[in-house]
Parts: C-alpha cells; structure tokens; sequence
C-alpha cells in the first residue's frame, strides 16, 4: 500500500460483510442457534484464532504479587499502588511486571471500590504521569524511550489523561509492555522463552508477542480483581495501536474483563484482513513477524483462506461491552474496515440477548454516548489521525458509564 508524505492513504470502501467468513455457523456446516451453540462456537473460533493467528500462550501462571502504596501523588489526587507481578515458577531473574495503579484519592478516603480502566503502554509507567513517585523500572530504562534510554517522566502525560480519569471516579493501572516482551524481534527476550517448553499448541503455533502482551494484562487483571479498592467485574482494558490489537485479545479471550477498548487498533485489531486496503497481512508480517504466530504468515496473498477475522476476535467479547474508538484521519489503522468487523459481529451480540450497535454507527465527536444511544457494541470516531486524547477517554469513559455501577 503506497502512502502520501504524511503516511496517510485514501480510506478503504467497504465490502458486504456477507463475505466473511460466518460466525454463526460451526465448521462443520451447521447453524449456531442457542446461547449453548455459542459457547461451542466461541471456543472454536478462539482456537483458530490461536492456531492461525496469534499464537498459544500459556496457561495462566501462579503469580506472586508484592505492592507499595503512596498517598497524595498527582498533587493529591491520587493514591500509587505499585505491584511487582512475578511468576512462580520461573527463575528469580525473569522478567516480572511492574503494574502501577492510580486510584482517586476521595475513593480511598471513603473505602469506596472503583472501576479501573487498565491501559498497556509502550513508553514506561512513569511517561504516563507526572509525578517522581513512579519508579522507573529497569526494562524502562532500557527499552522506554525512543531512542536509548527511559522516556522523559510525563511525556505520555496528555495521552493516558490519568488526572481526568481519575476525576471521573475510575482508577488506572497500566503496565509497560517491555516488561513482557520489549518488542526488538529477539525471541530471546522477554517471557516468552521461559515459556517455550510449556505452550499448548502444535509447531508454528508458538505464541507473538501480540499474544505475549495480552496475557500480561490477563496477569495485571489477576493482580487487581483481589484489591479492596477495585470493582473486581469493572475492570477495563484499553490499548493504543499495536498495544490496542493486544488489549482486543486479552479482552476477547478472558471473560474476567468487564470492558474491552481497542483504539486505532488496525490490523491484527479492529480491522479486518479480507479487503484490506491499508496494512495487509504482508505489510504487517513483513515489518512485525514477530508479533503473530508464524502460521498467519501464510495467509498472506490468500486472506480469504483464513478461517476468521478481526469480526470472529471481537464476537468473543460478547454479551459483554466492547467499545472500538477509531481516528477518521487515521487512515493506516482503516477504520472503515473495523466499523465493517463491528457490524459483522453484532448478531452474535444479539443472539446472546444484549443490544448490539443500533442503526448510528459510526458515533462521531460529540455525539452523545449513554443509555439511550447505545448498546454493548460501538465504534466511535474523531476527527485526529494516530493519537490518544482526552476526547478519545471520555468516549470510553462514557460508554463505560452506560454499562458499570461503580464511577
Ligand atoms: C505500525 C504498524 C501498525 C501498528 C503501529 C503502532 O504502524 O504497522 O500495525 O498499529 O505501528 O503500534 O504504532
């Protein structure tokens, strides 16, 4: 796909959903028509998703957690739990993760539970605020910034919002995707290779790191579901970007999320392959192998053998809400092709008796997110290209209003 010099290309036209490949229907040719069929379908379309495109990840692991807490951090509008997450049964010197949660101060002082939103960022937890309290962790220092070293403290400030967050009544916690895989391409690195001997699938299956980070924040979600402060079934999952197609996975494949939020999440996200006229299977495998299991590959010239797609990933949410958020100049992430995965998914939504996306999709701006304009599956737009925003968080968090108690 050829690009201007601002990297942006023209948007895709859409093509009939109706050529995809079916989510209610099993393999064998038969109709999905209970919330019993669904189930087995759900795990069948979960495996092929694993089998041909992300890869197997592990089991979950027993997991050792350790946290300190400092109150009046963010001008006192925040209490910092830090968590180190460490794995039991690996060695003391594998990676571990360092999960940083900022709940709102007049929560805590109340003994009030929030829901916390659980965003994955790629520049270290201290570039997500301002604030000296947050440790720089080592894999920060290494691999955080752009070029060597950590990131400047607070740089991601105005991206992750935490003080607006928090001021609507949601805690954040995120972890630094360099603590399970730094994303260099190295199988050497990261977690994964602690792991090699114990994966559930056949040769080629091995897990991406996509599939790496997501179970990092299945473990973020382990780590949080016991603290009192937190709302154990309002936990939120938000990614940006290639953190956007892992929070997608981890949202779809652990039904302990409450709420899943994909942004810009492109292909290997929200975006469909089949009739992809922006990142095609070969663009994205070519630049990013190491982010799928190496069976996608194949598929590369010859999408429509692939027996799912970004619709049958995004069906696995369901009944629970999903909100897809997407920049109309954000041409590369194809936002026309993630709107076409949402519709496609929707009757899956509605078989399992929750109300899907309606008639108004996409959203756009300022248009209103509540109970009366939406479902439990929405894609909402804005007029930026590749960003995250304080506009972007409050859809989110609007929509995560509609469908939890807690804020
Ligand atoms: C590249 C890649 C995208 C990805 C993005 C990002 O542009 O092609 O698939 O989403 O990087 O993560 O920033």
């Amino acid at each position: 796909m050829s690009r201007d010099a601002d990297g942006l290309a023209p948007p895709s036209r859409c093509r009939p959903t109706d050529e995809l490949p079916p989510l209610l229907e099993f393999r064998d040719g038969s109709p999905v028509e209970s919330t019993a069929d669904w189930r087995e379908r759900r795990d069948e379309l979960r495996e092929l998703l694993r089998h041909y495109v992300y890869g197997y990840a592990p089991e979950a692991p027993e997991i050792e957690t350790t946290s300190e807490r400092t109150a009046g951090v963010l001008d006192g509008a925040a209490t910092l739990v830090e968590t180190e997450i460490a794995f039991a049964a690996l060695p003391p010197d594998a990676p571990s993760i360092t999960m940083a949660t900022f709940l709102p101060s007049d929560a805590v002082d109340d003994d009030r539970s929030v829901p916390v939103l659980l965003g994955l960022n790629w520049g270290g937890n201290h570039a997500a605020v301002e604030d000296p309290a947050v440790t720089i962790t080592d894999a920060a220092r290494e691999h955080g910034g752009r070029e060597d070293g950590a990131a400047e403290r607070g740089v991601a400030a105005d991206y992750w919002c935490v003080e607006h967050v928090l001021s609507r009544g949601y805690g954040f916690a995120t972890y630094h995707l360099a603590d399970v895989d730094p994303d260099d391409g190295d199988p050497a690195t990261g977690v994964r290779p602690y792991y090699d001997d114990d994966l559930p699938g056949p040769l080629g299956t091995e897990w991406g790191t996509l599939a790496a980070w997501a179970w990092g924040l299945q473990r973020c979600v382990d780590a949080l579901r016991p603290m009192e402060a937190v709302r154990a079934d309002e936990i939120a999952v938000l990614g940006h970007s290639r953190c956007g197609k892992a929070a997608l996975l981890a949202g779809a494949t652990d039904e302990r999320i409450g709420l899943v939020a994909p942004h810009q999440s492109g292909t290997g996200g929200m975006a469909l392959d089949r009739d992809n006229d922006q990142e095609g299977i070969g663009d994205i495998i070519g630049t990013f192998p190491q982010w799928f299991a190496d069976t996608y590959a194949a598929f590369d010239g010859q999408v429509d053998r692939l027996p799912v797609d970004s619709h049958s990933l995004a069906a696995l949410v369901a009944p629970r809400p999903l909100i897809d958020t997407a920049g109309a100049r954000d041409y590369w992430t194809n936002p026309g092709r993630a709107l076409d995965a949402v519709r496609a998914a929707e009757p899956v939504w509605e078989l399992l008796g929750a109300e899907g996306v309606g008639d108004d999709l996409p959203l756009y701006g300022d248009d209103e997110i509540s109970e009366e304009t939406v479902g439990s599956l929405c894609h909402y737009r804005r007029e930026t290209a590749h960003t995250l925003d304080e506009g972007y968080l409050d859809a989110i968090l609007d929509f995560a209003d509609v469908h939890f108690d807690g804020a």
